[in-house]
């Protein structure tokens, strides 16, 4: 499937602008293309119990998968409050689990500009059952 990565950093810039985050004041969107080509946004959303926070590719994610799909193919993830924004251990950790036979795309923005990187590069050796 071609990805339109600018697309996907669009929604991921669009999903920050809802993110509930009182707490740290850093804002996080995500875009998550899945496999039947649906596009799902999600953001940051903090809680008062600091640890039960969830992260904008996990809520992003957990409406993919409510949805119905089974795989995905990219996740874009955008903050305002920093040049570029790599996703936390967490969140590498259950975006490979829905990784199918090609490797997740994920996309950030590094000073403005895109930047495309493979799954692998930032968890390799993933777990998986
Ligand atoms: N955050 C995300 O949403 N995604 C990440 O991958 C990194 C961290 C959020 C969690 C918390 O609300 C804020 O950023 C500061 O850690």
């Amino acid at each position: 499937m071609n990805i339109d990565y600018k697309l996907l950093m669009d929604t991921a810039k669009e999903a920050s602008k809802m993110s509930y985050s009182p707490f740290s004041r850093f804002a996080v969107g995500a875009g998550v293309l899945a496999a039947s080509g649906k596009i799902y946004s999600g953001c940051n959303v903090e809680n008062s119990s600091f640890g039960m926070t969830i992260c904008a590719e996990r809520c992003a994610i957990c409406k993919a998968i409510s949805e119905g799909e089974k795989e995905i193919l990219a996740v874009a993830i955008y903050s305002p409050n920093a040049d570029s924004c790599n996703p936390c251990g967490a969140c590498r950790q259950v975006m490979y689990e829905f990784q199918g036979d090609n490797e997740i795309e994920i996309i950030t923005e590094e000073m403005g500009n895109l930047e495309i990187k493979k799954m692998s590069e930032f968890l390799p050796f993933g777990f998986k059952i």
